[in-house]
């Protein structure tokens, strides 16, 4: 069942009924200003970090679930709506939402009155635009009131959710003609305030929220708007909102045009009040009202957007016979790895903001999904996450954005996270044909008296999995690898104890984990990023480094056929215990699919057919057609020697879960074996937009990749297999994002950027007669044709560039012009 429709030529997803599965949300601002929308309005805005400097105040996890957010009330003659229907839920004759890139519009109608709220956080502009059109359809004049809505947090979002002895004591406004300023803590120790405004007069507004709500009433039946008159309140202490109230008169076909802004201001310390020393020094914001203060100056704003949107989804453009790939290449999934890169983990509907800081694995995996829009802002990133790294190769295995320093409570000893830094850097170079990154000096634990040139941070990076072997000469797993759940060295048995950072009585003096656990992942993820090295090193003539970290590659390919081949695929570890973990020797996670995508992609015993017996294992056992699920069968009890990952119930989260990220390591390993009808089955089981067809199943949005569907056990705890099968969990923040970019953009469609030019080799499905690419590369465009006539899945037959035959498959970069690529398969 679907709840709404792709318009594609307007890149906007449609919503056609506010009862969606689950709150349906987009993002505003890409810079500093930043927003949560869903498709009914709620939603919180915040300033940089979304714990620190949180604007508006969201309750996560609240029933009714999405309570709070800016809310536009109409009350004509004691009939009280919303134009996205929610919180007053009263029934609409028409109602729609359009998430489009980076705005919003939510449109409803009651009784022949149209309301049209456009929501978007301009280009360099700190504050939150909001336009409502009111219009008059019916053929009688119209009387009513309308009442915005905004309550503000007291910036420190954690704080404001426990700390109340205080805070219910702190609020503080300021209003002035039709602008409400949020002004507590300002007067102290702050230099920001925040500010909600409207560009006419108003005939009253609240700042108080019991007196605008009522203490027992909610969002969905504020007393104020209930009585059609505000109360003019002023929150001094206790809960203070913003909200503006107007009364207004149409004739029939009158239109009229408000616009509303929730914008956030700093001051320098010594300009932070007017003369009489106590009121706020207002210039600032009044600038930032006057930029949007008519419907032309906001029209151009959105267009302004429009026009960066073009830019940014401009470098690479596909279609194919499927119209669902196209819009998920052209539009939603990289929307996607922006939103991704903008926010890392921190906020979404399911990360609450005041969670964790940046991963070093995730920051650098993200890196691969949007390093062809803007290459600069990669560089800058892969920089200050090296900047975290230690002079052993080890890395902070996260790290706060404001202070861009390691996070210690943490700490480090995740035995993967090096090997992506090497991805990270691999895929900037090949994008941009850069190498000047390699010599960027990277300081270590961010001392810039211990810096070291990138090239020196990936050498480290390589030789920490080298130095860090375990007895079958395969690499440490130590605290977790990709797999946080994974936690081989625990054996945690109390409560609250973290499974990623508590350290075992028992392995303290190893060094806080196991000696013995070793990471099959990490060994193939390893031999998967390593020839990425041993070839930056030849292009930098250092062909006896390269030779040392080739053969050390190659002795890795050695100890996993030797000790992780398990007949039919690799196995996932081996315990602190010195036991196989995913093994047909197991009673229960017999096989995980984490290493193998990684080991057929480098070709691990390639010669001994492992690719094709590995995928026809991972076909049978983790198949599903939602997805390919993480380990199979599911955990059924608590294995304290595995640690997290045997604390869910079958079929959620890392116990076998589909776990979106890792399938596409499979699709891109299936594409790689030029199994291109495979590749594209895994694609289509999770990719959005082929998931809209069940979305009261999938019931996160259809236009975005979440972390998490429910696999084939879940259910099995309470003997209800196949309850919540394809249920989505954990939309948006994923780095799922960015992998199936790669896999559909540089496996299945096969244009993949490399260190010396554009690949192109295409793994697709053998009923298609090819598709067309658009791509800029290095400052030229290229307009590459693939033609498919014997309908096989991969191989190209010849590739012409301008007219002229190339051998290979390799595009040689030109500096500028339009180029014309013919690749034939066959
Ligand atoms: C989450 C984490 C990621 C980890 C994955 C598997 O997505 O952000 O770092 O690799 O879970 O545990
Ligand atoms: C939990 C989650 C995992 C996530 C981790 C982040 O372990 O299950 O997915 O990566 O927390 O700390």
């Amino acid at each position: 069942m679907k709840f709404g429709y792709f318009d594609d030529a307007k890149r906007e997803y449609v919503i056609t009924s506010p009862r969606t599965p689950y709150p349906w949300i987009n993002y505003l601002g890409t810079q500093g200003f930043f927003s949560l929308i869903s498709n009914t309005a709620g939603g919180y805005s915040f300033y940089k970090d979304a714990r620190l400097r949180r604007i508006t105040r969201y309750r996560y996890n609240n029933v009714p679930i999405d309570m709070g957010g800016r809310y536009f009330y109409i009350n004509e003659n004691g009939t009280v709506w919303n134009p996205g229907w929610s919180p007053v839920k009263t029934e609409l004759d028409s109602y729609e939402c359009r998430h489009g890139m980076g705005y919003t519009i939510i449109t409803g109608k009651k009784n022949g009155l149209k309301a049209e709220a456009t929501f978007f956080v301009p280009q360099d502009y700190d504050g939150e635009v909001q336009q409502l059109v009111l219009t008059n359809e019916s053929d009688a004049q119209k009387t009513f009131s309308l009442f915005s809505f905004a309550e503000w947090c007291l910036w420190d979002a954690q704080d404001d959710s426990n700390n109340f002895q205080r805070n219910f004591s702190t609020g503080r406004v300021e209003v002035s003609g039709s602008v409400i300023y949020h002004k507590t803590e300002y007067r102290d120790r702050r230099n920001h305030y925040a500010f909600y405004s409207l560009n006419e007069a108003i005939d009253g507004y609240d700042t108080d929220r019991d007196s605008f709500i009522g203490l027992y009433n909610g969002f969905g039946d504020p007393q104020a708007v209930l009585a059609g008159e505000a109360n003019n309140s002023f929150a001094d202490g206790w809960a203070p909102i913003a909200s503006h109230y107007k009364k207004i008169t149409l004739a029939p076909g009158e239109s009229k045009t408000l616009v509303f802004i929730l914008g956030y201001v700093e001051m320098p310390v010594d300009q932070k009040f007017e003369a009489d020393g106590k009121t706020i020094n207002k210039v600032k914001a009044l600038d930032m009202i006057g930029k949007y203060d008519t419907p032309a100056k906001v029209a151009a704003g959105m267009a302004e957007l429009r026009a960066a949107w073009d830019k940014l989804l401009g470098i690479l453009n596909v279609t194919t016979p499927d119209d669902k790939v196209d819009r998920m290449v052209n539009i939603w999934n990289q929307y996607q790895c922006m939103v991704t890169f903008n926010l890392s983990r921190s906020a979404s509907y399911f990360e609450s903001g005041i969670g964790r800081g940046m991963g070093f694995r995730d920051s650098n995996q993200d890196i691969l999904g949007f390093v062809h829009q803007i290459p600069d802002r990669a560089k800058e990133r892969i920089i200050d996450i090296a900047s975290t790294q230690f002079p052993d190769g080890g890395c902070y295995h996260q790290y706060q954005p404001l202070t861009k320093k390691g996070n210690a409570d943490i700490g480090g000893d995740f035995s993967d996270d090096p090997l992506w830094l090497i991805l990270s850097v691999s895929a900037y170079i090949k994008e941009t044909g850069d190498w000047s990154i390699l010599d960027e000096m990277v300081p270590y634990d961010n001392d810039m008296s211990k810096a070291q040139t990138m090239l020196e941070h990936l050498k480290v990076s390589f030789y920490h999995i080298v130095n860090n072997l375990g007895p079958h000469k395969l690499p440490l797993a130590m605290r977790a690898d990709w797999n946080d759940c994974i936690n081989l060295s625990c054996y945690s048995d109390t409560p609250g104890e973290s499974f990623q950072t508590y350290t075992n009585p028992k392995f303290k003096a190893e060094g806080g984990y196991s000696k013995v656990a070793e990471s099959v992942m990490v060994a193939t993820l390893f031999t998967y990023t390593g020839p990425n090295y041993v070839a930056i090193l030849k292009h930098l003539g250092k062909d006896d480094e390269a030779k040392a970290a080739q053969d050390a590659i190659d002795a890795m390919k050695k100890a996993i056929m030797d000790s992780a081949w398990d007949g039919d695929w690799f196995l996932r570890a081996y315990d602190a215990n010195g036991e196989k973990m995913g093994s047909k020797e197991c009673e229960e996670g017999q096989i995980f699919i984490e290493p193998q995508g990684f080991a057929i992609m480098s070709d691990v015993g390639k010669e001994q057919g492992t690719d094709l017996k590995t995928l026809a294992a991972i076909d049978e056992r983790l198949n599903t057609k939602f997805g390919l699920v993480l380990n199979n069968p599911a955990y059924s009890k608590y294995y304290i020697q595995y640690g997290e990952i045997s604390t869910y119930p079958g079929g959620y989260k890392e116990n076998a879960g589909i776990f979106t990220h890792n399938n596409a390591w499979i699709i891109c390993a299936a594409a790689y074996a030029g199994q291109g009808d495979l590749a594209f089955k895994y694609y289509s089981e999770i990719a959005p937009a082929f998931t809209e067809d069940t979305s009261d199943i999938h019931k996160t949005e259809p236009y975005v990749y979440g972390q998490m569907i429910g696999g084939k056990d879940a259910g099995s705890d309470i003997g209800r297999p196949g309850k919540n099968f394809g249920q989505g969990k954990n939309s948006w923040l994923t780095g799922t994002a960015a992998w199936n970019m790669v896999a559909i953009s540089q496996y299945i469609l096969g244009i993949m950027p490399d260190f010396d030019g554009l690949k192109v080799d295409p793994s697709i499905p053998a009923e298609w007669d090819g598709f067309t690419a658009t791509r800029k590369f290095r400052g030229a465009d290229y307009n590459i044709t693939v033609k498919n006539p014997n309908h096989v899945c991969k191989g190209v037959k010849s590739l012409t560039v301008d007219g002229k035959a190339v051998t290979g498959n390799v595009i040689p970069a030109f500096a500028s012009g339009t180029h014309e690529v013919i690749v034939t398969l066959g």
